[in-house]
């Protein structure tokens, strides 16, 4: 069963068309990654899939439901962890969970249940009581996908997770979204820098570049694709003429920033 399914999607701001006729489809209980350089449309993408963003052109569809005709019904099947930091740096995680509980409405019976519940799958249960600015990188974004999956989607969609973590914190990320999959079968849709990341853990790569879909397949496929190459950065290299090592950097430095500043 198709669980994502965009057609012709097409994003314009002014004069910028951010999102260029994109065209792909997830599986359901599938880990789906989308890669791309800097300003190749992957924050707008998700945007518009969260029913943030209107779409200029084109369809979208989650789990049957088009987003722009049932956004709100959309939102109760799917999670969002933004780009931007989404915890409160001067609550405690439970607080934070405490907080997001109440906005989504579970009823109160079944709020400290599904708290307790999340806080386990990220692994923070002993860290609850300690305010937030005091986490790590890797515990802060653990949090955030706790938070995103409170209500128990059915998608998960992750805008680049791992960023500007180190590479134990990108792991402990990885081992929480691969606990969700395995006990909740729940699809991941995520973006990345890092190709590495997405071979290990995404069943399927879609490389997009200047708003449009330039290759989609397994790891192995785009390899073959590419001419044998020998690992995805080389594939991405090839096909976007860029590197994603160096387009990484500037959004890497401005997220570290932003987490500086609101926890500094
Ligand atoms: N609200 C907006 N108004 C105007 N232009 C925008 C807006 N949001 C995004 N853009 C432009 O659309 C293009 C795609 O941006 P987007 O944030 O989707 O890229 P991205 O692939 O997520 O990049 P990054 O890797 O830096 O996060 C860029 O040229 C960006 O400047
Ligand atoms: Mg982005």
């Amino acid at each position: 069963m198709k669980l994502v399914e965009v057609e012709g999607l097409i994003q314009r701001f002014g004069d910028v068309v951010a999102v260029d006729g994109l065209t792909f489809s997830i599986e359901a209980g599938e880990a789906f990654a989308l890669l791309g350089p800097n300003g190749a449309g992957k924050t707008t993408t998700i945007r518009v899939l969260v029913t943030l963003l209107r779409p200029t052109a084109g369809s979208v569809r989650i789990a049957g439901l088009d987003v722009t005709r049932h956004p709100t019904r959309v939102r109760r099947v799917l999670g969002y962890v933004p780009q931007t930091l989404s915890a409160d740096g001067s609550l405690t995680g439970y607080e934070n969970l405490l907080v997001v509980a109440k906005l989504l409405r579970i009823p109160r019976a079944e709020r400290e249940r599904a708290i307790a519940d999340v806080l386990e799958l990220v692994r923070l249960e002993e860290a609850a009581d300690r305010l937030v600015r005091t986490y790590s990188g890797g515990m802060v974004r653990r949090l955030e996908i706790a938070q995103a999956i409170l209500h128990r989607p059915v998608l998960l969609v992750l805008d680049e997770p791992t960023v500007g973590l180190d590479p134990t914190a990108r792991r402990s990320v990885w081992d929480a979204l691969k606990v969700l999959r395995e006990r909740d079968g729940t699809t991941l849709l995520v973006t990345a820098h890092y190709m590495g990341e997405a071979e290990l853990y995404c069943d399927r790569v879609a490389i997009m570049n200047r708003g449009r879909l330039v290759a989609l397949g397994t790891a192995g496929e785009l390899k073959a694709q590419a001419g044998g190459a020998a690992t995805l950065d080389e594939v991405f290299t090839t096909l976007t003429g860029d590197t994603l090592e160096s387009g990484g950097s500037y959004s890497e430095v401005r997220q570290l920033r932003r987490r500086l500043r609101r926890f500094g």
